[in-house]
C-alpha cells in the first residue's frame, strides 16, 4: 500500500517583479509516495524548479510560495529556516544540475563526505576516511584518494555529481530531489550519474523526485511521471500509463519530440522543444487551458474554460476536455 512521504496541496510560487506578478506555480497537488521515484517533466520555465525550491524554503527574495506541502506532520512552508535547514540536507537532499551549489567550497571533498557520516551515522573522526574511501572506490570513482583531497572546484562537473549522489548514499535522505542531475554532463558520464540514481533507488529506502528534460532517464528509473505545464500539472500516470497511452495532447508532444531507439544515435538529447509555438506569459495568462493556443486538438471552450485535473482510471490524473472521464 503506498505511504505517502511528501504531500503538496494546492501549492502556488509567485514573484513579484517590476513588469508585475509571475505566477511560476498554481494550484499544485502531489503526492510522493515513500520508496517511489517520481518523475516531474515539463519544458522550461514550467516550475519544475520552483515547486521544489519552494517546498525547502530555498525561493528567491522576490518569491512567495503559498498552500501547504506535508512532511513528517508538518507545512514545510511555515518553517524558521533554522528548521528548515535541519531537514535539509539531512532528511531531504536536493542536487542541483551544478553540483557546486551543493557542495561546501572550501572543504576538501573528503572532509565533507566524512562530515556526512559523523553526523548521521555516527561514525567517530578517524572511522569516517576509511568508510568514505570504501564508497567512493564502491562507486568506482577513478583514483579515489587522489579526488578525495581536492575541493569541489577541482573537479569536473560529471565528478562533482557522482560526489553529490555519495553524499546522498551516506545520509540516507527520506527523500533526494535531483534537478537536471545530469543536464550539464556528456552522454557517458550521464549514464554513470543515473547508474549511481539506480542504486540508490535500488538499495536505499530514499524516496526520489528527478525532475528533467529527459524522458527516457523517466522510463529507466521513475515509477511515476507528473507533467508540468505553464506552472500547473497537466497530467499524471504511471510510467508505463504514461509512455503507452499519452491523454493530454501536450504529453503526446512531448513524446512525440523524443528521440526513437531506433533514430541515429546523434541527438540523444531528449530536447521537448518540438511542439510548436511557445509557453504562455506567466504574468498574463489565458482564460481556458494553457496549452491551447499549442493544441493541435483544440476545441473552441479550450480557449475560455481551464480543464479541471480530475481523476482518471487507475492512477491518472488529466487535465484535458478532450479526453472524457472514462
Ligand atoms: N526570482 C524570480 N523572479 C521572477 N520570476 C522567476 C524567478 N525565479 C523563477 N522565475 C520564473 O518562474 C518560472 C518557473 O521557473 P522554474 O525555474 O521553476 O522553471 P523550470 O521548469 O525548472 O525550467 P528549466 O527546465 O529551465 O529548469 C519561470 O518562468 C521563471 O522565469
Ligand atoms: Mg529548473
Amino acid at each position: 500500500m503506498a505511504e505517502p512521504i511528501l504531500t503538496a496541496e494546492g501549492l502556488g510560487v509567485a514573484f513579484e517583479t517590476p513588469d508585475g506578478t509571475v505566477r511560476a506555480v498554481t494550484d499544485l497537488s502531489f503526492t510522493l509516495n515513500k520508496g517511489e521515484c517520481l518523475g516531474i517533466v515539463g519544458e522550461s520555465g514550467s516550475g519544475k524548479s520552483q515547486t521544489f525550491l519552494a517546498a525547502l524554503g530555498l525561493l528567491a527574495d522576490n518569491g512567495t510560495a503559498s498552500g501547504t506541502v506535508t512532511f513528517q506532520g508538518q507545512n514545510l512552508l511555515d518553517l524558521t529556516q533554522q528548521k528548515l535547514n535541519t531537514i535539509r540536507g539531512d532528511r531531504i537532499t536536493m542536487i542541483f544540475q551544478d553540483a557546486l551549489t551543493g557542495l561546501t567550497p572550501h572543504m576538501r571533498m573528503g572532509d565533507q563526505l566524512g562530515e556526512v557520516l559523523i553526523a548521521h551515522q555516527g561514525l567517530t573522526k578517524t572511522a569516517a576516511p576509511q568508510r568514505v574511501l570504501d564508497l567512493i572506490t564502491r562507486l568506482r570513482i577513478p583514483d579515489p584518494e587522489k579526488r578525495l583531497r581536492m575541493y569541489p572546484h577541482e573537479l569536473s562537473g560529471g565528478m562533482r555529481q557522482r560526489m553529490m549522489i555519495a553524499m546522498a548514499l551516506l545520509c540516507e535522505p527520506d527523500i533526494l530531489i535531483a534537478d537536471e542531475p545530469t543536464t550539464a554532463l556528456d552522454v557517458t558520464i550521464q549514464a554513470q550519474v543515473l547508474h549511481l540514481l539506480g542504486g540508490l533507488k535500488k538499495h536505499t529506502k530514499t524516496s526520489i523526485i528527478l525532475v528533467t528534460h529527459d524522458l527516457g532517464v523517466v522510463a529507466g528509473l521513475c515509477d511515476r511521471v507528473m507533467v508540468m505545464y505553464a506552472g500547473r500539472m497537466v497530467e499524471q500516470a504511471l510510467v508505463n500509463e504514461l509512455f503507452y497511452d499519452p491523454k493530454h495532447p501536450y504529453t503526446r508532444g512531448l513524446l512525440a519530440s523524443m528521440p526513437r531507439l531506433t533514430d541515429d544515435v546523434g541527438d540523444k538529447t531528449g530536447r521537448l522543444s518540438a511542439i510548436p509555438g511557445q509557453p504562455p506569459n506567466l504574468q498574463d495568462m489565458p482564460g481556458g487551458c494553457a496549452f491551447a493556443p499549442r493544441c493541435a486538438a483544440v476545441q473552441a471552450r479550450c480557449h475560455t474554460e481551464r480543464p479541471p485535473l480530475t481523476q482518471r482510471d487507475g492512477m491518472r490524473r488529466l487535465a484535458c476536455h478532450l479526453e472524457g472521464a472514462s
